[in-house]
C-alpha cells in the first residue's frame, strides 16, 4: 500500500487534505483520492462562519456534517477550520459590526464559537480557533476583532472553545510564520503570553503556502522553536505554486520545496499532521488569487498524480 496515509502511519504522522465538500460524492476521481490517500481532512470552506450561520441565528451545518461523516467512514480525523477569522464572515455581521458595542460583539463571538464547537463536540481533532490574527509586520491585523476588542478576543476565543469541547486540540493558525521574521516572532510572543496566562492553547498551525519565486522557508527551525514551548505544531495548508507554464527549473524547485516541507514536519517530533490545501490543481484557490500562477498541488487537472506526489511518497518511505 503506497498511499500517503499508509506510508506516514509508521511515523505516527497524519497526512491531510482540505476538502471541497461540493465535490465529495459528486466527483468520483476526487472522492476516491480523498478517501484513500489521507488520514485527516479539513473543510476548505464549510466550517467558516459565513457558511455555518448565513443569517443570524440560522445554522447550516449540513455541508460540514457531510465531511465529518465521510471522515468517520474512512478512519480519518478532522481539523476544524476555522472559528475566528477576518475573512468569510457572514454579511449580517459585517453589515452591523460598526454599530455594535464591544460587549455586543464579544457576546456574538462567544455564541458563534460555542454553538459551532458544541455542534461538532467529540468529532474534531484539532480546531483552528484563531486564524491569521497578525499582519506581516507583526502588528495585530486591523480587522473587526482588533478594532473593537483589542487582542483580548484571542484568549477569550481559546477559553470559550475549550469550555465547549475540552478534548479538542486548540490551534492558532497563520501564514508567513514559517520563517524567522516579525510576524513569526509576534505569534511566538503571543503564544508565550497566552501560556503564561493559563489560556488553553495546544498548538500552532503553519499554513505553508509556498511559491517557487520566494524559495524555501526555515520551517523546521521555526516549528521546533514553537514545539519547544511545549506545543504541538502542524503544517495545515501546504501548497507550492509557481508561474505557468511550469518550466523544468520550477518543477525541480517545487519538488524540493515539497520534500523540505514534509521533512521539516517529520523531523519535528511535535509536528502531528501535514495537510495539503486541496487535491487537484484544477480546484486549487491559487489561480484565482495569483494571476498566472498555479500547479500548486499533488494531482493535475485530470487527477493524475504529479511528480510532487511521488516526492512525498519517497520522503515518507525514507522516514
Ligand atoms: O460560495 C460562493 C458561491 O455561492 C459563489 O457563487 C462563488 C462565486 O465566486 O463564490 C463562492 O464562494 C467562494 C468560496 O471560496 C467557496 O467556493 C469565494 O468566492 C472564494 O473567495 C472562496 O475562496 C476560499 C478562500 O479561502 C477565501 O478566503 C478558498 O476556497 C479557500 O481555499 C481559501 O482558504 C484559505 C484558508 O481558509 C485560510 N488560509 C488561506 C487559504 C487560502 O486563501
Amino acid at each position: 500500500d503506497d498511499t500517503l496515509r499508509s506510508l506516514a502511519a509508521p511515523s505516527g504522522l497524519r497526512i491531510g487534505a482540505a476538502i471541497n465538500t461540493d465535490k465529495l460524492g459528486t466527483d468520483d476521481a476526487y472522492t476516491t483520492i480523498a478517501g484513500e490517500q489521507f488520514s485527516t481532512v479539513s473543510p476548505e470552506n464549510v466550517m467558516k462562519w459565513d457558511t455555518i450561520e448565513p443569517t443570524q441565528g440560522t445554522y447550516n451545518f449540513a455541508p460540514a456534517d457531510k465531511l465529518v461523516a465521510f471522515a468517520q467512514q474512512h478512519g480519518q480525523l478532522v481539523r476544524g477550520h476555522t472559528l475566528v477569522w477576518h475573512n468569510q464572515l457572514p454579511s449580517w455581521l459585517t453589515a452591523e459590526a460598526d454599530s455594535l458595542t464591544a460587549d455586543q460583539l464579544r457576546a456574538i463571538l462567544k455564541k458563534h464559537i460555542q454553538t459551532e464547537v458544541k455542534h461538532f463536540k467529540g468529532k474534531i481533532w484539532q480546531w483552528d480557533v484563531v486564524n491569521e490574527a497578525f499582519a506581516d509586520d507583526g502588528t495585530l491585523r486591523d480587522d473587526i476583532w482588533s478594532q473593537k476588542l483589542g487582542d483580548s478576543y484571542i484568549a477569550d476565543a481559546f477559553r470559550w472553545a475549550h469550555e465547549a469541547d475540552p478534548k479538542a486540540k486548540l490551534f492558532y493558525n497563520d501564514y508567513n510564520i514559517e520563517y524567522t521574521g516579525a510576524k513569526s516572532e509576534a505569534v511566538y510572543a503571543m503564544v508565550k503570553k497566552l501560556q503564561a496566562q493559563g489560556v488553553p492553547i495546544d498548538g500552532v498551525g503553519f499554513q505553508d503556502h509556498l511559491d517557487t519565486q520566494y524559495g524555501t522557508p526555515n520551517l523546521q527551525e521555526t516549528m521546533q522553536k514553537f514545539a519547544d514551548l511545549g506545543l504541538d505544531t502542524a503544517v495545515t495548508e501546504a501548497d507550492v505554486r509557481t508561474t505557468l507554464p511550469v518550466t523544468t527549473v520550477e518543477q525541480t524547485a517545487q519538488n524540493s520545496m515539497w520534500s523540505q516541507s514534509l521533512s521539516a514536519c517529520l523531523l519535528v517530533k511535535r509536528c502531528i499532521s501535514f495537510t495539503v490545501w486541496g487535491i487537484d490543481d484544477g480546484s486549487s484557490w491559487v489561480p484565482s488569487t495569483f494571476e498566472g500562477e498555479g500547479a500548486a498541488l499533488l494531482w493535475d487537472d485530470d487527477f493524475q498524480p504529479k511528480a510532487q506526489f511521488g516526492v512525498l511518497q519517497q520522503t515518507l518511505e525514507l522516514a
